[in-house]
Formats: structure tokens, sequence, C-alpha cells
């Protein structure tokens, strides 16, 4: 899909539709032309309501106001009810107002992402055909917009939106067909693109660097497992800031197997990886003036002879024992391990994991919010409100002294599941953070997203399946820290 911007009016640009959001149910706004056929419609101009006029070529939706989240659903909800059609060229007329550069972005942004359909295993294609769109700004009253600072923007938000249908692709990708080896080939495939380093630890390197736990939950899978090192380091870096995904090919709860109904969509339990690699993306593509590593535990947790069992006692990178009850809490091993591995490779200003952890984390906040946890208030505190000014949401979850007692272990350091079935998700953080050395304790923030990641409805900007959760916080946040 590509964007044009223009000062020419809409009645003089050539499309095969012409959208037109109506804002706050303002009918009598100027670009609001059928106001009769829409009445007639039943159309109320409701957010994300759409209404397409066949024979006027246009299609109308609505929106609250001209904020970026309202605009980002409305554009996306737009695209989503063009997916089939055969247009392929759309103009819009674009509200001109003191946000407007960001409500551009925002919109550019809801075009992609609405437009997003993962076809790869249907015989037959239902994708949206729109190539082609152009953004028009012919009204000025007063506001001054700066033509080169909007396609900035536009840009941006391409390259994000990009980003985040990249990491969905993976997400969607079948447990057969995206195992650790190829999570590595993508990766390698992207360093080949962007211009980002890429270093892939096989088992033997794995076994070398004392992986011990991430080898353990690998070892009942006939795909072996992988660590991918991603790196951006531009020349005029500021700071450093390392990422650590959780990337579960397929996680079946392993010998504490998971019951039929909870194993479906495991597949997706490789999204914290597959956001790492998306955010890498996108920061390598906007050349962003920060060296950013980005670190992926690929690995398959299933059943056999010799998979790691509970009442195993395993041994972590940093050299803490784990005693294992449940093998289905196998995300914190593999990121035991990582973290570990990360935080020997890379001294960095921050420390970033993204990964689905546990369904007590849905449950706590919902299936659309990631839970941010860490030591540190302002560092969970700045991760929940680029969320939000990227579109995601996010919320912080607290550590307490009390819940960090329920993951005591009687014959090891600790134990890698609570006594108690309360408080799942900061339990599990808590757990992490025993990997966290205590130079980086106040640099760390852990996200959760095991709600958003993947959800078998449509939901905002978001299709059924894989969201990209994670990839769209984390360049905000990433392109403030590069300021
Ligand atoms: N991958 C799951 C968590 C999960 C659940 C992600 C639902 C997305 C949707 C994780 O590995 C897991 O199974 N966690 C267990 C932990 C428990 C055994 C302490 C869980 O949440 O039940
Ligand atoms: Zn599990
Ligand atoms: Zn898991």
């Amino acid at each position: 899909m590509n964007f044009e911007l223009t000062i020419a009016k809409t009645a003089e640009i050539e499309a095969d539709l012409e959208l037109i959001f109506v804002i706050d149910n303002d009918f009598k706004h100027r670009f609001v032309q059928d106001k009769k056929l829409l009445k007639k419609a039943g159309f109320s101009a409701a957010q994300d309501e759409t209404c397409l006029l066949i024979e006027k070529n246009r299609l109308y939706v609505g929106a609250t106001s001209l904020a970026s989240a309202p605009m980002r659903t409305a554009a996306a909800n737009a695209l989503k009810s063009l997916i089939g059609k055969n247009y392929k060229s759309i103009k819009v007329s674009t509200y001109t107002n003191q946000g407007c550069i960001y409500s551009l972005r925002a919109m550019v942004e809801g075009f992609i992402l609405g437009a997003y359909t993962f076809e790869t295993y249907k015989s037959k294609k239902n994708e949206s055909k729109i190539k082609h769109i152009t953004l028009s700004i012919d009204e000025y009253n007063g506001v001054e917009i700066d033509i080169e600072k909007a396609s900035e923007q536009i840009h941006k938000a391409q390259i994000i939106a990009d980003a985040t249908n990249f990491t969905r692709d993976i997400v969607n990708t079948t447990p057969d067909d995206c195992y650790p080896d190829v999570m590595a080939s993508i990766a390698e495939g992207l360093a080949e693109e962007t211009g980002l380093k890429c270093k892939v630890l096989k088992p033997k390197a794995l076994k070398k660097e004392k992986m011990e736990t991430l080898l353990a939950v690998a070892r009942a899978s006939r795909h072996k497992p992988r660590v991918i090192h991603l790196t951006h380091k531009p020349k005029n870096a500021k700071i450093k800031v390392t990422l650590v995904g959780k990337g579960l090919t397929y996680d079946s709860g392993g010998l504490s197997l998971k019951p039929a109904d909870y194993m479906v969509t495991m597949k997706s339990d490789k999204s914290g990886g597959s956001a790492v690699m998306g955010i890498m993306k996108a920061i390598s593509e906007m050349d962003l003036p920060i060296e950013v590593h980005g670190f992926v535990g690929a690995v398959e947790n299933m059943i056999g002879g010799d998979a790691y069992k509970p009442d195993d006692v395993l041994v972590a990178k940093n050299g803490k024992t784990i005693e294992i009850r449940n093998t289905d809490a196998e995300g914190r091993l593999v990121l035991a391990d990582v973290l570990c591995y990360a935080q020997q490779e890379v001294k960095a200003d921050y420390i970033f994991d993204f990964a689905t952890l546990t369904g007590a984390c849905v449950v706590g906040v919902g299936h659309y919010t990631s839970g941010v946890m860490g030591n540190n208030d302002e560092v969970k505190a700045m991760v929940v409100k680029e969320a939000k000014n990227s579109g995601e949401l996010a919320t912080a979850l607290d550590f307490n002294p009390y819940l960090k007692k329920t993951i005591k272990s009687e014959i090891a350091d600790v134990c890698n599941i609570s006594n108690t079935r309360y408080g799942g998700a900061i339990t599990a953080g808590q757990f992490l953070s025993e990997f966290i050395d205590k130079k980086h304790s106040d640099k760390w923030a852990h996200i959760d997203i095991a709600g958003p990641a993947f959800v078998e409805h449509s939901w905002g900007e978001n299709p059924h399946g894989a969201s990209g959760a994670g990839v769209r916080m984390m360049v905000k946040l990433l392109e403030k820290l590069a300021k």
C-alpha cells in the first residue's frame, strides 16, 4: 500500500473510492455530501461504523474525535470493510487541526493494520486490493501544516504498521511451518534486508553458554532450539537497549500437558520473540540513533521419553537452581537463560522483555491489555505511557514481597510455579527478576502480552489472530529514548 500527500482538493483527485470521516456526528461538515442517503441507510456515524454508498463511490466512517485512537480504529475499520472488494485506490480529505500531523499518522497506521489479512492457508484468497491512498490536505484555515513533517510522520506510520504486520505473519504461521530454525531463518532474512547484524546460537553453542534450562524445555521436541541475537548499532548511538522475547513456537504444556481447549492457539506462544523481530525491523528502517539488541529464545515445548519433568531441578545460566513443579511454566525458564545471556553480552541502559507468559495476566486485566512489571515504577510508567500513545493498552502490575515468598522452593533456590493460584502474572514476573543482575534491577521491565497477542475475534485495529502486540508500544518508546 502506498501513500501520497497532496494539497489538491479531493474533487481533482482520481481514485476508485472517496473515504469520508464523519467526526463527532458532524453531518453538517462540508465533507459530508450525502446526508439524506446516509440517513436512509441508517448510518449514525458511531465510532468505527461504516457506510458504503456504492453508486456514489463513497465510503463513510464514524469517529468520535480527531484524536489518534479513534482515528486509527476508524481508518482500520474502513479498510477492513473493503477487504474482498475490487476498489484499488482511495482518496481522503483530511481535517486540519492542531494535532493534524498525529491524526494523519494514526490514520495511516489504521489503514495498513486494518487491511491486514492472513491468507497463507486459504485456497481462495480474500485480501485487501487497496494499493494507493491519496491524502488531501486542502483546508488551511489558519492552521499551518508542514508538509515535510507530515510526510515524515506518514513514513514512520508505514514502517511501524508494516513491522506490526510482519510480526502478525510470524505468529499466525502454524507450528509445523514456523519452528525455532525457521524463526532463525526469518531473523537472518531480516538482517540481510535491513543491515541488522544477526547471530544464531545452535544447541552446541547453547550448551557452551550453559543455557541448561532452555535446553531442558527444548529437549523433547524434534525441532532443536535457537537463540537469536539481532543488533542495530548506529554510529551516533546515544544509549543501549536490550529486548528479549519468548519464542515458544509451540507450547503443548510438556508433561504437565495442557487440556485440549487450552492447547489450541499455542502457536501464538512465540509472540514475544516475534514482536522483538518486528521492533528490530522498524527501528532499523527508521535508523533510530540508539543501539538496540534483540534476543529471541526460540524453543518448542513438547512431550516425549526425554522430556523434562516435574520434580527435576535445573541449573540456569547464572547458577541459580530451579525446582520444576509444572512443565507448562516453561516460558520463564527459557527467558531466565536468555535474560542472563543478554546481560552477559550487552551492558544496556534498559532491558525489556516480551512474553505470552501467563494465563493469569489475561484473567487479571483482560484480553486487550498487556501487564507491565518490574522493580522500578518510573520504568513501568514509561512503558505504560508510550503503549497508550502508540494505540496499545497496557497497565502496571506491582510486585510485592508477600507474593515473592510463594515461589520459594524447599529443595532449590526458586520454584518455577507459585504455591498459590492467585497473582500468577506477578509471581511469574518475580521469578524472572531472579535472573536480572542487581546492577540492572532498576533498568528492566517485563511485559506480559498473553492477553492481546492473539485474540480469536477482531477488535480495534486488530484482525482475528495475531495482533503484533508489543511492536507499536516499544517502537514508540524507543523513538522517545532516541530523542
Ligand atoms: N504460554 C502460556 C501462557 C498463556 C496462556 C499464553 C494463555 C497465552 C494464553 C504459559 O507458558 C503457561 O502455560 N503458563 C501457565 C503457568 C502456570 C503453569 C503456572 C498458565 O498460565 O497457566
Ligand atoms: Zn506453558
Ligand atoms: Zn508458554
